[in-house]
């Protein structure tokens, strides 16, 4: 809009605001008839890390904790049963594996075997089918294992038996049906006769995994992922892409290809707390890598995301050892992004393209973005990013890159990092705001007034953090998704600037969490979605073409709003958050709107701020849709107290 006719319009709002005799109504317009700027599609996305059991014990399906016996104490997990026998570590002599490990036991009569406790148990339901499968070899005469599901009070809850083991390393296949629900149940491997038998990569899913897909996905957390409808998914991480170490670092080339020759890590979130919080350090968790960088892509495909890989840049974690790669030694850190987007991108003809298709994908994935360094600063990173961003945009110009603003939202690194940013026009720079609400209430206008040409803005890592006395965790309540929601609408209203945001992190295991607060909670059988999640289900399934300019008369203290167009639908999305304690009338002006239809009002409210979502109340804080009745394009509406609405009006073309 120029300058004469944004000043008229600007006097025609302040006439009618006069004229609005309905005395104080706050009137909240909504320029429908001037379009701002397009926005991205993928706008609200996914964090996600292997933090809280997010992936091992958490979204990879796999039930058997330490599989493979390649934790360092190679039998953690395990234990023994029945006294008639004994059960070693093996290490095998070829050096040319990651499986290094395997267990032998020597079983001198009936009962003895080996149990496996899970990921703080394991989960399984009455009446479904689990798909158990191991390696086993045995030169000596046959063996028959008997394999065990028992409840937490010793009941068998399943069983099956794998007969005849006899022979060469061969995998042994069997489906377990269960008839009683545990979240702490145990798997027993027993022998039913005399012998010796070698084991390993010894594994349990479900079979109803995401999609039915073995080595899958657990079902119930990928829908909750899939209904967010999210624009991207970050992954890995968060720190452990950059690991305590650099041997520590994640590194996609070992998260490929043949299950058992995954190279297992320990994770980052093993030792972090340690010192701080001794009870939030597991001892147990390990990156098995069986939800690698191939189940990765299958995942945002499968949910229509964009991919969004951060890799490594050079640097360890500067939270722990900051490491770094000497500037001369990058090149095998720069070759593994190129590959990475030859894996993703590249024709069955290329050597990483071949690869995919070897996996079963011979499509490409079409991945856009890519992340260099995960939360680095200071003035290391702006070399290793310099020379990322050289060999990646000499041979694949169309990659969007993402760099970091750092920890903090603001201060000296911050500032430091943004002004380098600019200065080489980098493509996208990643923020990152773990703030109490009343920091996304005073940064509501944050982006108002950031430069609209240079670097777009990642809102990479956002959540409101509540302390509350007593409690070890930090709540997922809803004063914090409230003040995250409107927050939001400043992100929606500068689309231009910020064109992608993510809450994170993104899952937390209820049994087994070091970071709190998280978008979605689970135990070994059940999940659900915070109120934060809700807030940002809302944004990214109300999500336009264009965003809608929107003016109020101030009268609607607590009230923050942002509209958009969407062009495919033709409709006005209006969300408004009332962070007041009273329900508040707004009168709506779709200015420029023709004639208007009926369309939908969605409101996601509590009462009580400190209102939280649960296991057993799972959405106590959900969202609520009713139809909308307006007659054209000015009405008032009611805004509930601490409320986030969504009004979708139906415009004619
Ligand atoms: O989201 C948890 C952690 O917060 C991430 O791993 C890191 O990027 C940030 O410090």
């Amino acid at each position: 809009m120029n300058r004469i006719a944004a000043s008229f319009s600007a006097v025609l709002l302040a006439v009618f605001m006069a004229l609005n005799l309905e005395a104080q109504t706050p009137v909240i317009e909504v320029q429908v008839n001037q379009p701002g700027a397009a926005m991205t599609p993928y706008q609200f996305g996914i964090f996600f890390e292997d933090i809280n059991f997010g992936a091992d014990g958490g979204i990879y399906a796999e039930l058997i904790k330490n599989r493979s016996f390649e934790f360092p104490n190679a039998l953690m997990g395990w234990s023994q049963t029945g006294a008639q026998g004994s059960a070693r570590v093996m290490e095998r002599e070829s050096q040319a594996t990651n499986n290094r490990h395997y267990l032998q036991f020597n079983a001198s009569g009936s009962g003895f075997g080996i149990t496996n406790s899970g990921f703080r148990g394991i989960g399984v339901e009455q009446g479904k089918e689990y798909a158990f499968s191991l390696q086993a070899q045995n030169t000596g005469a046959p063996v028959t294992l008997r394999i065990e599901l028992v409840n937490a009070s010793g009941k068998v809850i399943g069983q099956t038996k794998l007969r005849n083991i006899k022979g060469d390393w061969k995998t042994y296949r069997a489906t377990i049906r269960v008839n009683g629900t545990d979240a702490k149940a145990k798997l027993n491997v027993i022998a039913e006769t005399s012998g010796t038998v070698a084991v390993d990569m010894i594994s349990l899913f479900p079979k109803n995994t995401w999609k039915g897909r073995p080595n899958g996905l657990r079902a119930d957390l990928v829908q909750l992922l899939a209904d967010m409808k999210p624009g991207f998914i970050r992954f890995p991480g968060g720190c452990i892409v950059e690991g305590r170490t650099l041997a520590e670092r994640y590194q996609w080339k070992t998260t490929i290809g043949e299950v058992a020759e995954r190279k297992l890590i320990i994770n980052r979130w093993n030792m972090e707390f340690r010192t701080r919080n001794p009870e939030r350090a597991p001892d147990d968790y390990f990156q098995s890598f069986g939800l690698g960088f191939f189940e990765y892509f299958q995942l945002c495909e499968d949910v229509g995301a964009e991919p969004l890989p951060i890799l490594n840049c050079g640097m360890a974690c500067q939270f722990n050892s900051g490491e770094l790669a000497p500037l001369d030694q990058l090149d095998p850190y720069i070759q593994d992004a190129l590959d990475l987007i030859e894996f993703a991108n590249g024709s069955v003809a290329s050597t990483w393209g071949r690869k995919r298709a070897e996996l079963g994908h011979p499509a490409p994935f079409n991945m856009k973005l890519l992340g260099v360094g995960n939360e680095q600063w200071g003035p290391d990173y702006i070399p290793r990013y310099e020379a990322f961003a050289k060999a990646i945009k000499a041979k694949y110009p169309n990659i969007q890159l993402i760099t970091s603003a750092g920890p903090n939202p603001d201060g000296d690194r911050f500032d430091f990092l943004w002004k380098q940013f600019r200065g080489l026009n980098a493509d996208l720079v990643d923020e990152h705001f773990y703030r109490p609400p009343k920091w996304f209430y005073d940064n509501v206008h944050r982006y108002d007034n950031y430069p609209r040409t240079g670097p777009k803005v990642f809102a990479g890592e956002y959540a409101g953090h509540v302390s509350v006395k007593g409690r070890p965790d930090k709540p997922n309540n809803w004063e914090a998704a409230l003040a995250e929601a409107a927050f939001l609408t400043g992100v929606e209203r500068n689309s231009d600037v910020v064109t992608m945001a993510s809450y994170a992190p993104l899952f937390g295991h209820v049994d087994a969490w070091q970071w709190s607060p998280n978008l979605i909670w689970f135990d070994n059988l059940r999940s659900f979605g915070t109120p934060s999640y809700y807030v940002q289900k809302l944004f990214g399934t109300h999500h336009g073409t264009n965003v809608l300019p929107v003016r109020s008369n101030g009268e609607a203290k607590q009230v923050y709003a942002s509209a958009l167009r969407d062009a495919k639908t033709n409709d006005v999305i209006v969300k408004l958050v009332n962070a007041g304690t009273t329900a508040t009338e707004v009168r709506l002006n779709l200015a420029g709107a023709k004639a208007t239809k009926a369309g939908k009002v969605i409101v996601l409210t509590s009462n009580d701020l400190a209102a939280e979502n649960s296991l057993t109340a799972p959405t106590k804080v959900a969202p609520t849709e009713q139809a909308l009745k307006v007659s054209g394009p000015e009405f008032n509406h009611s805004l509930p107290a601490q409320s986030v609405t969504v009004l979708r009006v139906h415009c004619e073309k």
